[in-house]
């Protein structure tokens, strides 16, 4: 039974158990429906055979050896990719997320910085090259790369390559696709690197339409389950657990896949030029004003926030929960700007 189901199931046993609110106590109203379907690992429900079956499912809808859910994040799925990889000498970008090096010391590996080529034309990093991995791997002797794919701008490496020089040279390719959630259901996006990478991390909550702070941690090595209970709590929200459930049906039906192929034709109809390697992330620059300043007009002048910007060009995030009705504000605001 999956893991939805179990929580809809109507239990007629005594619970003196945790949690202690017993479904009915709740402090804050608009939550009632949480609290509901908020148990423990008692017999009644069983809720850990529900989440072990969503995960294998989900792991056959991706692919992979093992697919985790995980409810903190990208970071917790990094820094349980690094543990589970054994890895000792970790090559990982000099700008990369935080959880990358607090990771490595963690796992009490020796971190060996790299640097990216900035791309002059939109202020942001390139993406890396199979060829820069593969001579970073010949220099150092690195036994594990971590690589950000795509990075929050939306350039994308070459997850196939990359993979073939890791293992090559034996070395564990850990990606980053924090960023790249929705790439496994559209081949309108970048290639995803849960097929080809040792390990990939995905938020789902970032561009998926899953809950903050909803994850997915994908192991086509060892299985990672050992190294996630190093830094989890024995307590999982399994409401938590069922959407990031609910989530994957979601992508993965033919409504969600519908949805998404909507949303790449809406924010391709925009018709302006783009920067990256993916669509959703509208990456786009004005001559003679500074990202910044579009940003602020953006802001000030439209009502609209973007979600990072440079001294070149600003990035404006869509995911699969993105309206047509801002997409259209966005298009007026940028054809009024004279994109
Ligand atoms: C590239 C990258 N990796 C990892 C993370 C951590 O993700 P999460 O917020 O899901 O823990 C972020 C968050 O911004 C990120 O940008």
């Amino acid at each position: 039974m999956s893991l939805i189901s179990i929580l809809k199931k109507k239990n007629n046993k005594i619970l003196f158990t945790t949690p202690s609110h017993g479904g009915k106590f709740c402090i804050f109203h608009k939550f009632y429906q949480w609290y509901k379907s908020d148990i423990s690992e008692v017999d009644a429900y069983d809720p850990q055979k529900g989440l072990n079956e969503a995960e294998k499912k989900a792991s056959v809808i991706y692919g992979t050896k093992y697919t985790k859910f995980l409810t903190n994040g990208s970071t917790s799925g990094i820094i349980a990719a690094i543990l589970a990889s054994g890895g000792k000498k970790i090559l990982i970008w000099n700008n990369s997320h935080p959880c990358h090096k607090n990771g490595c010391k963690l796992a009490g590996a020796e971190i060996i910085e790299y640097n990216l080529q900035l791309d002059e034309e939109w202020g942001v990093y390139k993406a890396i090259t199979a060829e820069e991995v593969q001579t970073l791997i010949q220099n150092t002797g690195a036994d594990t790369i971590i690589i950000t794919t795509p990075s929050y701008e939306g350039f994308a490496a070459n997850v196939k390559e990359i993979s073939e020089v890791c293992k090559k040279h034996n070395v564990t390719f850990i990606a980053d696709e924090a960023h790249g959630a929705l790439y496994p259901f559209s081949d309108r996006l970048p290639e995803s690197a849960v097929k080809h990478a040792d390990f990939t991390v995905q938020s789902l909550h970032k561009t998926a339409g899953g809950l903050n702070p909803t994850a997915l941690l994908h192991s086509n090595s060892i299985n990672p389950t050992e190294a996630l209970a190093i830094i989890s709590t024995t307590s999982p929200s399994y409401p938590m657990l069922a959407t990031i459930e609910a989530n994957i049906n979601y992508l993965n039906s033919s409504r969600g896949r519908k949805a998404l192929e909507k949303l790449i034709n809406n924010i391709e109809s925009l018709n302006i030029p783009r920067g990256g390697d993916d669509i959703t992330k509208i990456l786009i620059k004005k001559a003679g004003i500074s990202g910044y300043d579009l940003s602020e007009t953006l802001f000030n002048k439209y009502g609209i926030e973007d979600e990072r910007t440079n001294n070149i060009s600003t990035m404006l995030l869509c995911g699969i929960g993105t309206d047509t009705n801002n997409l259209n504000k966005l298009k007026k605001a940028l054809n009024n700007l004279g994109f």
